[in-house]
């Protein structure tokens, strides 16, 4: 087949738009069944057995950590605004509070968002936003002093992540730090037994429920470190750090500080 620009630039927007969408519905499901394991995925809490005090505890004790390994390549770390990407119910955000002015929490998902504002502590300081599109423009150029995302870029489709890594670079302000956590390493493709049922029909009925039915279950993705290097160095970002982060399982996993830099 000959390259076509129009249809093919229609193609891959077309299949943006969908990932988007499969991604915002998989995890509306999964924040209606059981959010909270949703967010920690601890065996031992599933089925809605999270206690919210400990459930928060972990997200102060995050957050401390990951200040801590900022501040100490960047000490003077300003305290003004901080984005979380991927806020889920704001386990994080409210812990973000603690050290910073103002926090947005950004999430695709609105039952997560719905949560997220009902454990508000802070409603002068934190907001909560639905942002259903694989861009950030709901926010200016050069608005926040930091970016903050942890276990939520990993569940994000490969092809969407250099976008949001991008509008990172933009909402950043010069200066600004960018801080987040990425699977490097692909999970492997799995196969799985499957036992077709023996008539016609049976197949055909199960054929159309595996195509048409959107199961709420998490997928685990990733973007090759150098690649995260070259997008972000593009959009005017230099590395300050790159260390292991274990948070995606046996995945190789990395935390990434960016200092976006003063003039473009
Ligand atoms: C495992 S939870 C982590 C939540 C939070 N970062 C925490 O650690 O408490 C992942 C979150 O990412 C959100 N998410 C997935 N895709 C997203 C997207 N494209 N934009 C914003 N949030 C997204 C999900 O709705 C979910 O709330």
């Amino acid at each position: 087949m000959r390259f076509d620009p129009v249809r093919d630039l229609l193609t891959i927007r077309l299949s943006i738009h969908m990932r988007l969408w499969h991604t915002k519905t998989v995890w509306e499901k999964l924040a209606r069944q059981d959010p909270y394991w949703a967010v920690l995925t601890d065996p031992a809490k599933k089925g809605n057995r999270w206690d919210l005090a400990e459930f928060f505890a972990t997200g102060r004790k995050t957050v401390e950590l990951d200040i801590a390994a900022i501040s100490a390549v960047v000490p003077e770390l300003p305290r003004g605004r901080v984005l979380d990407f991927g806020c889920g119910v704001g386990r994080l955000s409210q812990g973000l509070a603690a050290h910073f002015e103002q926090v947005d929490g950004v999430d695709i998902a609105e039952p997560m968002i719905e949560l997220a504002r009902e454990h508000n502590q802070f409603k002068e300081r934190v907001t909560y936003h639905l942002n259903p599109k694989g861009d950030l423009s709901l926010f200016p150029d050069d608005h926040f002093q930091l970016i903050y995302s942890v276990i939520s870029l990993q569940h994000i489709p490969s092809v969407l992540i250099p976008g949001y890594l991008e509008e990172f670079a933009r909402v950043c302000r010069p200066g600004g730090l960018i801080f987040f956590q990425l699977p490097s390493q692909a999970q492997p493709t799995q196969f799985r037994f499957s036992w077709y049922p023996p008539t016609l029909w049976m197949r055909v009925k199960r054929y159309i429920l595996t195509k048409t039915t959107i199961r709420a279950e998490m997928t685990m993705n990733s973007l090759k470190k150098e690649r995260v290097l070259a997008i972000l160095a593009q959009n005017n970002v230099k590395s300050l750090q790159i260390a292991p982060y274990h948070a995606a399982g046996d995945l190789e996993s990395f935390s990434y500080l960016f200092q976006k830099g003063s003039c473009r």
